[in-house]
């Protein structure tokens, strides 16, 4: 017999039919609790409350175990590329070697974006946020490509939409960096594989040819995979939102583009350098800052720490520790600020506010020192979290409309004024 969990309220006894995922994760389905009973449920920020069901990315937040369907986090990023992780993603299998050959080609053939879209560039002010311009140029495809517009196309027509957001992506990115140096753009080459074409299009000039670093490769390629998803996540949650009023995908990603912006999320990589930046100017002293991130009065917080889901280590974050070491060794670069992060994170490890809440080094605390490492400036950061992030929010947004969910609306409970009789502005 399927298991129930009995909730009695005033005199009704209900029975919740208990949901248990794959990992034995329980929930309690209280779709019809406000039918039956009139009493919804409230939780801030969701802390408690499942959304949906999903098959994608398993996270184990007490003992810090990330797998992309099924496969885990550490293997991927050793073992994979970033183009066989997007695929795994989205179609739920690791690809064979003719399937990733023509997904990859497919993919090829749809880098170039609608020229007129360059006069986007013009513009936006030269100083103007990269992220700012990202959600602004995902959601202007929709008006490019408006053939991905239509809420019942047919999966061969959805999957086309998919190929041309990921071909289009780095195209776009690389031409957001170009445009902040004032530099002309690069367009892709398509004999080139998805990374190596990113940094060659952001790096590379028109006027010469450039040898890409087959460490850059390699680094960008485990970066974006450790940030390729981490399932109920704010930008993600935000994408299947907009998407289950039937929006395009560009319009989707573009939302979740800004949901990531914040310093709380995605922004918070940008934060971190600047923070450390910000320590060593000051003297390098840790516990001064540590002890600020403590005090209730003082808004600062250490970034880079904690996390919603994790309270135990964010495995992405190991990995980029030891990628971090491994890159800044190869590239012969000798970073001030990874001594102060390292001295910051001992220091945090240590104290009993961090142990007491949990709080450990999060994916963006060294992401930010090897993107610097690679040669991006800080403002970009984010913008390459959007571009890892990419087929995590797809395969989100594809998941929710095969499994035809609902329009996302939430419930509240009303705290203002009780009805009052309108008063003319003469007597006010
Ligand atoms: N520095 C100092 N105190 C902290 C920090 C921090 N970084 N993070 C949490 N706390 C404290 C918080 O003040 C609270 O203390 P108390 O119980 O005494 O009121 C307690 O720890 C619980 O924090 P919370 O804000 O209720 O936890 P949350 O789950 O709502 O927030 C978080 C999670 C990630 C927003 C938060 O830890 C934070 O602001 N971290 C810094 C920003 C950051 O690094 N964000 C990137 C997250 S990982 C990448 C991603 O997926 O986006």
């Amino acid at each position: 017999m399927s298991e129930t969990i009995s909730l009695k309220i005033n005199d009704n006894n209900l029975e919740l039919p208990v949901v248990t995922g794959t990992e034995d994760e329980k929930g309690i389905d209280i779709s019809k609790l406000r039918a039956e009973t009139g009493y919804v449920t409230l939780d801030r920020g969701f802390k408690n409350t499942g959304a949906t069901t999903s098959a994608i990315t398993y996270l184990d937040g007490e003992k810090g175990v990330l797998r992309y369907r099924g496969y885990a986090i550490e293997e991927l990023a050793s073992k994979s590329s970033f183009v066989e992780v997007i695929y795994l993603l989205i179609y739920g299998h690791l690809p064979s070697h003719d399937e990733l050959e023509t997904f990859r080609w497919t993919v090829r053939r749809h880098t170039l974006v609608h020229e007129d879209m360059k006069k986007f560039f013009d513009g936006f002010p030269s100083k103007s946020h990269p992220m700012g311009q990202l959600s602004a140029l995902v959601g202007a495809l929709s008006a490019f490509y408006p053939e991905s517009l239509n809420p019942n196309a047919t999966d061969e027509e959805e999957n086309l939409t998919i190929i041309k957001m990921l071909a289009k992506m780095p195209t776009i990115v690389s031409w957001i960096y170009k445009k902040s140096l004032g530099h002309p753009i690069v367009y892709p080459s398509n004999n080139l594989d998805y990374v190596t074409n990113f940094i060659n299009m952001t790096f590379g000039q028109r006027t010469e040819d450039i040898d890409i670093n087959p460490v850059a490769v390699s680094a960008m390629n485990t970066l974006l995979i450790l940030h390729a998803d981490h399932e109920q996540n704010c930008s993600t949650s935000t994408v299947r939102i907009v998407g289950s009023s039937n929006a395009n995908l560009f319009a989707s990603i573009s939302a979740g583009i800004s949901a990531l912006w914040g310093p709380l999320h995605g922004g918070a990589n940008q934060a971190v350098i600047e923070m450390l930046e910000k320590i060593k100017d000051d003297g390098g002293d840790c516990d001064k800052w540590i002890n600020k991130a403590k005090d209730k009065n003082d808004p600062f917080r250490l970034m880079g720490f904690g996390h919603r889901v994790y309270k135990n280590f964010d495995p992405r974050a190991k990995i980029i520790k030891k990628a971090c070491d491994e890159v800044l060794d190869k590239l012969g670069i000798d970073d001030p600020v990874l001594e102060i992060a390292k001295k910051l994170e001992a220091a945090a490890l240590n104290d009993q506010y961090f142990v007491d809440r949990k709080l450990y080094p999060n994916v963006d605390f060294y992401s930010g020192i090897i993107y610097r490492a690679l040669g991006f400036p800080t403002e970009m950061f984010t913008v390459l979290f959007a571009l890892g992030r990419l087929p995590g929010w797809i395969a989100q947004w594809k998941e929710m409309r095969t499994n035809k969910e609902p329009i996302g609306r939430p419930r509240q409970i009303y705290t203002g004024e009780t009805e009052r009789s309108y008063v003319d502005i003469s007597n006010r």
